[in-house]
């Protein structure tokens, strides 16, 4: 093999003649890509190079890649094999190809050919990521494809899309684990262990080789790939608060029923939702006056009272000659073309066009309209049907998006939608919060999201862990579902385990389609509204932790939402836990899952402690009683967890910083900023060292750069004590 070392790495060619590029992107990550893929999308570290028998052998800081001249590769540390893979043509293959929905009379997905060479890894280890795919925690059996989907029939564990295509999972070893990245936004169809028990298959419709190959911890792993394709900035503090919506509340007087009633039932409210009925006819930046007849005053109001307005915009534009959006957007070829002429389809609006997101220039058209909606009073945007959907059948492979056909486009369309709405955020000069329902996996860097149109049943929140844990793992921190479900009615009951269980998602709303029965917290009776209360109150008290774990997602890529595996690696007992999860690494949740379910098995994977009453668990199996108002919350031992002031209704810092303390040494880093603005990328945040050894504290700054919201330091244990200990702050 001849081998060529350029800035971007070394060139090669393999005996069938493919020529390929070997980069280092990280100390612990290597890239493969095609001659014609872009270099620059990923930096390109030192490798050392050994020529061997019938390869070459890259050798970087962490591990080294064996490159066979056949395209086969294997990756080794410590003089170990960790991971093999080969190239594979799979067979033309098609999805739901004579199956029997088809022959039912029901539309087939299409046949599509997954026929550009991919690659076979040998596995027979858990495998984790991929989005927001249905099914279990470990995703060894299944097969999915990526490409954006928005099919509102009950999402299942057959499921192979839904809204967002991350093609990024990982093998996990409880040493060196391997994640895969194959950056490919065309449709690509991963195989876990489904068609052959020892291999897992990548293989993809279009497009060019680019695969990244991250070796660590899980963690770490996690971590890279975070890196690569860009961190979660932090969310602004009164997002971590809790947000109601629901399709659609129509004028503002609905809006301040809805808060008086949450007020009444004493649940604390951060965010309103506004679905499309807010706007005249479903046009996009537009305020219908009739329902909102002074807007800006009404949300400069609802501010001072601590809500802040969050605002739909949908992809579709309304094609109507004479509305500013159409005429601009006509105007500046801002629009997917087909064989020349604008593409229409149809949305919630009708007849609809599309912007060309693919195109920078279409961004910055987008992002000025952005930045005037934020200028009215709104705090955050709400970007939906992004995938796009489109209501008169998918649209054809070769409209131009932009610069790319929609092949090549459709899965990175939402991406682009997030990050020209992200534009508009800088240009207003605001911290961003923006919702987005499709994703590509380097949307985490502008947007948070939700995970679509779930239903109010028991698998959907019992879907809630394994989605949520395999989203964190493929970079995804501010992530949420629907609490209640979106379709279909609640029942008291759901709603309660929903609340309960949905209190620990960093984005925590309660949202329900258009006809369902109404399931606010105060929609049933007298002792849902009570747990209700307690549930959200307990959101507030555990933001400061939230806020924490959140920038240091944003600083590191480290995930949020936890499954168990990956803070006790070791324990194969937790390789596909489905029904217990964790925050960070101190607090884990276990949740009632079933309807009349009045207790469950909980297992802890080491000593924990009931967060409200002390109650010790030894490592091991234990039955836990779930009446219907208790929360099965568990510290583990040797943790720090900082907490907000005692029945607290406000998002933002208080005066005092409570730290929950277990026994055991522990030490933790805690952040400060003023919770919102741009002001702590230049500098103006606090950060905490702060370490608990035996009864004494001591708590010294990593970096000053603000004056404390701080008067004083409280430990607190389980029965509630306070110990007001007081800092020279
Ligand atoms: C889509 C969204 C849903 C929203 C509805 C109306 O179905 O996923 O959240 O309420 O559209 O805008």
């Amino acid at each position: 093999m001849v081998l060529i070392e350029s800035p971007h790495g070394f060139a090669l060619t393999l005996k069938n003649g493919r020529r390929l590029f070997v980069s280092s992107p990280s100390k612990d990550a290597f890239r493969i890509r095609e001659a014609g893929v872009d270099s620059s999308k990923a930096p390109s570290l030192h490798l050392n190079v050994n020529r061997e028998k019938d390869g070459v052998r890259f050798i970087s800081h962490k591990a080294s890649l064996l490159l066979h001249d056949d395209g086969s590769i294997a990756i080794c540390k410590s003089g170990r094999l960790i991971a093999a893979a080969s190239p594979i043509i799979p067979p033309a293959s098609s999805i739901e190809k004579d199956g029997l929905s088809a022959k039912e009379g029901h539309k087939p997905e299409g046949e599509f050919s997954f026929s550009k060479e991919g690659y076979a890894f040998v596995n027979d280890s858990p495998v984790y990521g991929l989005g927001d795919k249905t099914g279990p925690l470990d995703k060894r059996g299944y097969s999915y494809v990526n490409w954006n989907t928005d099919d509102p029939s009950a999402q299942v564990d057959t499921f192979k899309s839904l809204y967002k295509s991350i093609p990024f999972f990982v093998m996990f070893h409880r040493s060196e684990s391997i994640g895969v990245y194959l950056d490919n936004t065309g449709r690509s169809l991963f195989d876990f262990n489904k068609n052959d028990s020892r291999r897992i298959e990548v293989s993809y419709e279009e497009g060019l080789l680019d695969l990244y190959l991250f070796v660590g911890s899980l963690i770490g792993v996690c971590e890279s790939f975070s890196s690569l394709v860009g961190r979660p900035p932090l969310p602004p503090r009164w997002s971590l608060g809790y947000q109601q919506s629901r399709w659609s509340y129509g004028d503002e007087k609905e809006v301040e029923d809805v808060l008086a009633n949450y007020r009444e039932i004493d649940v604390p409210v951060s965010v309103i939702h506004l679905d499309i009925a807010y706007m005249e006819q479903y046009e996009d930046f537009t305020i219908d006056s009739k329902r909102f007849p002074d807007f800006s005053a009404w949300a400069e109001t609802l501010l001072r009272q601590g809500v802040h307005l969050v605002t739909i915009i949908d992809a579709g534009i309304k094609a109507l000659p004479g509305y500013f959006m159409y005429d601009e957007g006509e105007k500046g070829n801002h629009f997917a073309t087909l064989k020349g002429r604008i593409y229409h389809n149809e949305v919630w609006p009708g007849d609809s066009v599309f912007p060309a997101f693919i195109k920078v220039k279409t961004q910055q058209w987008w992002a000025s309209h952005v930045e005037k909606l934020l200028n009215q009073g709104v705090s955050g945007i709400w970007n939906d049907m992004n995938e796009p959907a489109s209501f008169k059948g998918p649209l054809p492979p070769d409209v131009d998006m932009g610069g790319l056909p929609h092949s090549l486009a459709h899965n990175i369309y939402g991406d682009r939608m997030a990050k020209a709405t992200y534009m508009g955020f800088m240009k207003a000069k605001r911290r961003p919060f923006i919702i987005t329902r499709a994703a590509y996996a380097t949307t985490s860097r502008y947007s948070t999201m939700w995970t679509g149109d779930n239903q109010a049943i028991w698998d959907h929140l019992r879907l809630t862990i394994p989605q949520q844990c395999n989203l964190s793992i493929s970079g995804v921190q501010m992530i949420g579902n629907d609490i209640g479900g979106f379709g279909g009615d609640t029942t008291k009951e759901l709603l309660i385990r929903w609340i309960e269980l949905g209190l620990f998602s960093p984005l925590m709303r309660n949202h329900s389609a258009y006809g369902t029965r109404r399931q606010e917290g105060y929609a049933f009776d007298e002792e849902t509204s009570r747990i209700y209360s307690k549930a959200v109150h307990l959101r507030y008290e555990l933001i400061p932790y939230f806020y924490d774990k959140l920038r240091e997602a944003e600083a590191h890529g480290t995930p949020v939402y936890r499954p168990l595996i990956m803070n006790f690696p070791s324990d194969s007992r937790l390789v596909d836990e489905n029904t217990e999860f964790m925050i960070g690494e101190a607090l884990l949740v276990a949740p009632a899952l079933f309807p009349g379910e009045r207790f469950r098995s909980v297992y802890f994977p080491g000593v924990f402690y009931d967060f409200f009453s002390g109650k010790r668990f030894a490592k091991g199996d234990h039955l836990v009683n779930v009446p219907l108002d208790r929360i099965p919350l568990f510290v583990k031992r040797g943790s720090l967890v900082p907490l907000g002031e005692k029945g607290t209704s406000s998002p933002e810092f208080g005066a005092t910083l409570r730290l929950l303390t277990t026994k055991g040494d522990a030490s933790y880093v805690h952040y400060e900023d003023s919770g919102d603005g741009l002001g702590y990328l230049n500098g103006e945040f606090n950060l905490f060292q702060i370490e608990k050894k035996k009864a004494a504290l001591s708590v010294s700054y990593i970096h000053e750069g603000m004056k404390t919201h701080y008067g004083a330091i409280e430990l607190v244990d389980f029965q509630g004590h306070e110990k007001k200990v007081l800092f020279g702050f």
